[in-house]
């Protein structure tokens, strides 16, 4: 098998026929199978049975009785069952040109990249079949809000909300994403450090039925966003708390060894600022290593960045206290709020920038 084609349905009843009808004219010569992953609660599924005892290529529904993940879930379902590891998503309403199966294909073959993004923002893409102008301003904003969330991994995406995708089974690691709702995509791009590029298309009008988009699946977009991005955060955050108690334990022990409190101080900090360091590599940033700049390189730039950082946050904390009138305590608060974020988007961005 040359190609899977993955159409996650949920009662599209109606357009199963001119689907399956458009897939077989616009892939006549190539060896291709379309694998239905139907979450219907309509009689979706017998229409598939019916179509396919008739359609000119490979035709085969798996039909989730207890659905799990989603649209998301769906069509990880359907890349697991696949015969061929080169799959092509799209959505079952025809809103996702069939004719555009090849170029995604071709530009897979041209580029050698992991995933071709069908784009509805790239050069010539459009996005009328977005059906009101809330709709067309929510996608915009949550796709440069998307986007500047992960600056890197979404580079040369312009479009991670599409579901008009191909992608190369075998780069995509299964067991580390979390399918729930819409954005398989944006799960798939923002886990994996993957190669990426992409074709522009026309996103139509539904042929028949009604989207299944809502406000709960917008809410859970909002949760997919926040998991992604801040997990790394988070474990960012609790190293560094941790640092924070190494730091004072290694502080106290050298004084009671009898060294000066200032070169315990300045020793402490070096030392926790190494150890930072090996944490992160090893737990945070690890899937970005080997796309970034070498073991020393990094190092170079989180060691002097941290220890500029402490430099800098004296003098800040200076001038909260005494033009501000900021109490010390929280002038130093707020001084390691500020960094801890800085630092965050400095090793995301620069220490581990591929
Ligand atoms: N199996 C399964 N399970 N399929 C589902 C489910 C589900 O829970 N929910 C929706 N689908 C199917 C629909 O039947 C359709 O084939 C496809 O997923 C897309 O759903 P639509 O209801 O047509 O959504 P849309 O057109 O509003 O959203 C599309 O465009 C968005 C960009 O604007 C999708 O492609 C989204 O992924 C995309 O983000
Ligand atoms: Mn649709």
């Amino acid at each position: 098998m040359e190609l899977s084609v993955i159409v996650p349905t949920f009662n599209e009843a109606p357009n199963v026929a001119e689907l399956v009808r458009r897939l077989g004219d616009a892939l006549r010569g190539l060896e291709a199978e379309v694998v239905f992953v139907d979450d219907s609660t309509d009689d979706t599924p017998a229409v598939v049975m019916a179509v396919a005892a008739e359609a000119p290529l490979p035709i085969r529904l798996i039909h989730r009785e207890r659905p799990t993940g989603g649209l998301g879930g769906a069509v990880m379902a359907g890349v697991d069952a696949a015969a061929s590891d080169l799959c092509v998503v799209m959505d079952g309403d025809l809103q996702h040109p069939p004719e555009k199966i090849r170029e995604l294909v071709s530009e897979h073959e041209r580029s050698g990249a992991d995933v071709v993004v069908a784009s509805r923002y790239a050069g010539g893409g459009t996005s009328g079949g977005l059906s009101s102008r809330l709709r067309v301003l929510v996608s915009s904003a949550s796709t440069a809000v998307t986007k500047a969330m992960f600056p890197i991994r979404l580079h040369g995406c312009s479009d991670p909300m599409t579901g008009f995708f191909l992608v190369d089974r075998r780069v995509v690691d299964g067991e580390a994403l979390r399918p729930r709702g819409f954005k398989i995509l944006l799960e798939i791009l923002a886990r994996q450090n993957l190669r990426v590029s992409e074709i522009p298309f026309d996103f139509a009008d539904r042929h028949a039925g009604e989207s299944k988009a809502s406000l709960r699946q917008g809410f859970r977009f909002l949760t997919q966003l926040g998991y992604l991005r801040f997990g790394k955060m988070s474990l960012f955050a609790i190293i560094g708390g941790l640092g924070a108690v190494a730091n004072l334990l290694i502080m106290a022990a050298l004084i009671a060894f009898g060294l000066d409190y200032v070169w315990a101080a300045v020793i402490a900090a070096e030392a926790t600022i190494i150890g930072n360091f090996l944490l992160i590599e090893r737990f945070v940033f690890r899937d970005m290593r080997d796309a970034a700049s070498g073991v020393w390189v990094r190092f170079a730039k989180s060691f002097s960045f941290n220890n500029a950082e402490a430099l800098v946050r004296i003098p800040v904390i200076y001038l909260l206290v005494e033009t501000w009138h900021v109490s010390s305590i929280l002038a130093a608060a707020l001084t390691l709020i500020v960094a801890f974020i800085v630092r965050f988007v400095f090793h995301s961005l620069v220490v581990y920038a591929p």
